[in-house]
């Protein structure tokens, strides 16, 4: 649980940030329609959720600077009993009031009238630059005045990168969700059965421990289609004798979790695949041993590209030397992705990766992130020996880093060859680490 207090000192802490005379103003998310009158479910702005724990739409928050003094104002939508009977009851401001320990709270109906107010005489305006919300468009009429507009998510962005002991928390109950939900897809039986259904086993787990949502759409692909990166048709049958491609991770309470498993359907891994999938398993072993304060993403994905290339070219799936072959990228064709990504309240959370002066920032203590090392070989590449096309595989954990290294948050899910081949076999579903 992330505290009030908290809260209060993310707004803080951004806060001493902005200039003197400036406005800084932040929006929730907008309800988006999925058909007529149905919508999507509502999820709230990351960087909104951050400083605020607000789940409600039509909210802003506004930080208001001069002097070296700071006033901060949430506006949020009015009671409504009508539109409450239907769609659920809004927090009001007499009840805000208790909750949030911002300077003053507003209904939105005074947001325009307010800003216009707070807009007088300022030299700067923080927004989110790359927001195409209407909502700005009031703000941005009112503020002919101002010449300096800053990005205000980029400086979010950057708090965002290292998590709190709170957001750990929280990170590492997701991933202990979709720990049993992985689980649970090796033990079920597969033949006979499609990608859907194996979904289905994988998001029970997901919605039954509470995970508000999926982080990403599940990816269940059977076989060949492992190679679409982002398959999420999940409507194949499952084949006897391919591997599965399972990448699934539940959000819960705005965080998220992002890991990869590739199985066999039968429950047992042939000759080929246990090739393929042992230069994988050792290069993530490789590269995940690797991580530590100070080093770099850049370290890991050149390492990442000499373990998989070397090992491609004693597979036969490349010739030639590696280091040539890294330099003209025909690694690339089958190891096109990173090496893995910062992750948090967004799968692929949208702290920066460079520093103010375009540097690359290294690994430090409380950094999330993933290492999901992968190859995608197209059942109809003739350059590649018979007994590897078709096979997609990838491997993704979940890694804090510590203080003197890291700590992989997923290790509870069977990875190697013989775990998988093992929990595949037995039908026991008692074993929940929740
Ligand atoms: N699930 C998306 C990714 O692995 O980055
Ligand atoms: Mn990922
Ligand atoms: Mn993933």
């Amino acid at each position: 649980m992330i505290t009030e207090n908290e809260y209060k000192k993310r707004r803080d802490k951004l806060a001493k940030k902005l200039y003197n005379s400036s406005v800084g103003v932040i929006f929730s998310a907008t309800c988006k329609t999925r058909s007529n009158d149905t919508e999507y479910p509502y999820r709230q702005n990351s960087d909104f959720y951050y400083l605020t724990g607000f789940r409600e739409d039509n909210a802003s928050l506004v930080f208001i600077k001069e002097k070296e003094s700071v006033k901060t104002v949430i506006f949020l939508q009015k009671k409504d009993e009508q539109l409450e009977l239907w769609n659920g009851k809004r927090l009001g401001v007499k009840e805000a009031k208790k909750r949030f320990f911002v300077d003053e709270i507003y209904t939105t109906d005074y947001f325009k009238k307010s800003i216009k107010e707070y807009l007088a005489n300022k030299k700067y305006l923080y927004y989110d630059l790359d927001s195409k919300d209407k909502r700005l468009k009031k703000v941005l009429k009112l503020s002919k005045e101002i010449k300096t507009f800053d990005n205000i998510v980029l400086h979010v962005q950057k708090m965002r990168l290292v998590k709190s002991t709170s957001e750990i928390n929280l990170i590492n109950r997701a991933v202990a969700i979709t720990t049993e939900a992985h689980n649970r897809a090796m033990r079920s039986k597969k033949i006979g059965k499609n990608e859907f259904e194996l979904q289905a086993e994988i998001e029970y787990e997901f919605k039954k421990n509470g995970a508000y949502s999926d982080a990403y759409t599940s990816i269940v692909a059977c076989g060949n289609s492992a190679n679409t990166l982002h398959y999420i048709d999940n409507n194949q049958p499952l084949v006897d004798g391919e591997l599965i491609l399972i990448d699934a991770g539940c959000e819960y309470e705005y965080y998220a979790s992002d890991i990869t498993r590739t199985i066999p359907v039968s429950g047992v891994f042939t000759k080929a695949q246990k090739e393929l999938y042992s230069l994988i398993l050792n290069t993530q072993l490789e590269i995940i041993e690797m991580i530590k304060p100070n080093v770099k993403r850049s370290d890991l994905q050149a390492k990442a590209e000499i373990l998989l290339t070397k090992g491609m070219v004693k597979l036969g799936i490349l010739k030639g030397d590696y280091k040539e072959l890294i330099k003209n990228k025909k690694h690339k064709k089958y190891y096109p992705h990173g090496i893995g990504h910062w992750m948090g309240l967004d799968v692929h959370d949208t702290a920066p990766y460079l520093d103010d002066k375009k540097k690359e920032i290294p690994l430090k203590k409380g950094m999330v992130l993933t290492i999901e090392p992968g190859l995608y070989i197209d059942k109809d590449d003739k350059n590649v020996p018979k007994e590897y096309r078709g096979i997609g595989i990838r491997i993704e954990d979940d890694i804090l880093v510590t203080q003197n290294g890291y700590k992989n948050l997923s290790i509870g899910i069977a990875k190697t060859i013989e775990e998988i081949e093992s929990i595949s076999s037995s039908n026991y579903m008692n074993t929940s680490i929740l």
